[in-house]
């Protein structure tokens, strides 16, 4: 699909649709106002005889209307004018695409940028109408042996503006928001990948690849041996059950000035996990493959800013392995010690991403950071809490914790603050070492950021608890690729300062 700006009145669109949004009441936006005028009040013939209210979200397709040169027109009922929020956009759009890709036109022309959406502006209008579009064509098709051939002509969104002279700033939303894009559709498609294909060697391949196509990018692959001279103890602890090596993946982006301090994303990637020796119960064990969305979300990321040309320094850091039983697998009561030299009696081999993470986070600090994100799959209590609609956010610097807020409100794919409170620390108390890996049942997400905190006292540090968010279940079951547009809009706010 391709997208782009075009300015002038709808009424002149020689396209396949023209798609114009209805308020509740059938009151019609400005550029609803242009055609009905240039169609000698077709339009609001129509809707005097009930057959468009303007509903959220409810269209009605129109042929041939007299006097307009498209061959089509669309209205989008977008609800009270009053009401129009972020969700209210979202969900009117995805109605608007299903209808235009059951049509037979090749091309439409959406207008959006001057609606009245709630505390945005036409240039957020058009960056989720991308994003949107896209998540309406995605198909995950490569593991079919005869792929089904859907035949939508539709190739072109064009977004028609009414202003002759549109800005810079529309063409750049526009960029950004094909970037993002795309960044979303790299996250899904590592996600959705099943966990004999996309292995950590997988993901290491695709890290390379990534620094391949684009120069501002460079892969480094650390092995098994390299981890062991480095001591990281934890991470590889996780790893002992598995046939498939462990990697921890390096991306760099220097996009910003040499001496500009970098800012560092860690993903989990579990790409397999069956919770070890804790081996977990067998109900839609197979979602566990998605449990390197974490690390997926970091490959989307690096590669959105990549192709945008974003002005500063990212780190990408990737620790991947397995989580399987085995012969030789990590057992509960086992001692091991970190990179940080703490050590860490594994009480649940099913509490794995923490151990992974920490040994990602001491050697984070190797690249004098900025600010460290991590980004995880964590903890099964982080779904109850928050359900999945908001991602767990948990910062050691409140004014940290606001930025990603922000970030995730503006890209519509939100986070809620949690506490990281000390008074929760003593629930990882050991009597054997210096912590245990569970904190028991009460706060489970909130321990298990807990413990992440033990190894981030040296930089400014936030996590992101994406289990309830980085995929789907049930009949709509497949990866979402958050929280790349998260992270992206994050990077955008810091390389704009
Ligand atoms: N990857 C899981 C977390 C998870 C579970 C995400 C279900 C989404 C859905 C993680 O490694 C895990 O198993 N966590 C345990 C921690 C517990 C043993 C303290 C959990 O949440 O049950
Ligand atoms: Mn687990
Ligand atoms: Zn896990």
């Amino acid at each position: 699909m391709e997208f782009s700006i075009k300015p002038g009145s709808p009424e002149k669109q020689r396209s396949g649709c023209v798609v114009v949004g209805v308020f509740d009441g059938g009151k019609l936006s400005d550029a609803a106002q242009a055609l009905d005028k240039a169609a000698k009040h077709a339009l609001s013939d129509i809707i005097a005889r009930g057959d468009m209210k303007g509903q959220a979200a409810s269209t009605l397709l129109l042929h041939n209307v007299a006097n307009l040169p498209c061959e089509r027109v669309l209205l989008l009922g977008l609800g009270k004018r009053a009401e129009l929020n972020a969700k209210r956009f979202q969900d009117a759009i995805r109605a608007a695409m299903r209808v235009l890709q059951g049509t037979g036109a090749k091309d439409a022309t959406l207008y959006v940028t001057e609606l009245p959406v709630a505390q945005h502006d036409g240039a957020w209008c058009m960056a989720q109408a991308v994003l949107v579009a896209h998540e309406t064509t995605y198909r995950f098709d490569r593991m079919k042996s005869k792929p089904e051939k859907k035949n939508i002509p539709l190739s072109k969104i064009y977004f028609g503006v009414l202003d002759s002279k549109h800005s810079a700033s529309l063409q750049t939303a526009l960029t950004q928001a094909a970037a993002i894009a795309h960044g979303v559709q790299l996250a899904k498609d590592l996600g959705n990948l099943p966990g004999n294909v996309c292995t950590p060697s997988y993901l290491a391949q695709q890290a390379v690849a990534l620094a391949k196509t684009h120069k501002s990018l460079k892969a480094t692959v650390l092995e098994e041996k390299d981890m062991q001279k480095l001591g990281m103890g934890s991470l590889l602890s996780v790893t002992h059950g598995s046939d498939e090596p462990a990697k921890l993946i390096t991306l760099e982006y220097r996009g910003g000035d040499k001496k500009q301090k970098p800012i560092v994303l860690v993903g989990k990637g579990i790409t397999f996990d069956s919770g070890g020796i804790s081996l977990k119960p067998g109900l839609d064990m197979d979602e566990m493959k998605y449990d390197m969305c974490g690390a997926a979300s970091v490959l989307g990321t690096l590669q959105a800013i990549a192709e945008m040309g974003l002005t500063l320094n990212v780190v990408g850091i990737i620790p991947t392995c397995e989580n399987m039983p085995g012969g030789s697998a990590t057992k509960p009561g086992d001692i091991v010690t970190s990179m940080s030299g703490q050590t860490i009696e594994i009480l649940n081999t099913d509490a794995e991403g923490r151990l992974i993470l920490c040994d990602a986070l001491t050697f984070a600090a190797k690249f004098e950071p900025d600010t460290v994100v991590d980004i995880a799959t964590l903890t099964g209590a982080c779904v109850i809490a928050l359900g999945h609609v908001a991602s767990g956010l948990y910062s050691n610097q409140d004014k940290l914790a606001k930025e990603l807020l922000e970030a995730g409100d503006y890209a519509h794919d939100r986070a809620w603050h949690m506490p990281l409170w000390d008074d929760y620390q003593p629930q990882l108390d050991s009597n054997f070492a210096d912590m245990q890996n569970i904190g028991g049942r009460a706060g489970g997400s909130i321990t298990a950021a807990c413990f992440l905190a033990r190894f981030t006292k040296d930089y400014r540090w936030a996590h992101l608890d994406i289990a309830g968010t980085a995929w789907k279940s049930g009949k709509e079951k497949g990866a979402t690729g958050r929280p790349v547009p998260l992270l992206t809009q994050f990077l955008i706010g810091r390389a704009g300062k």
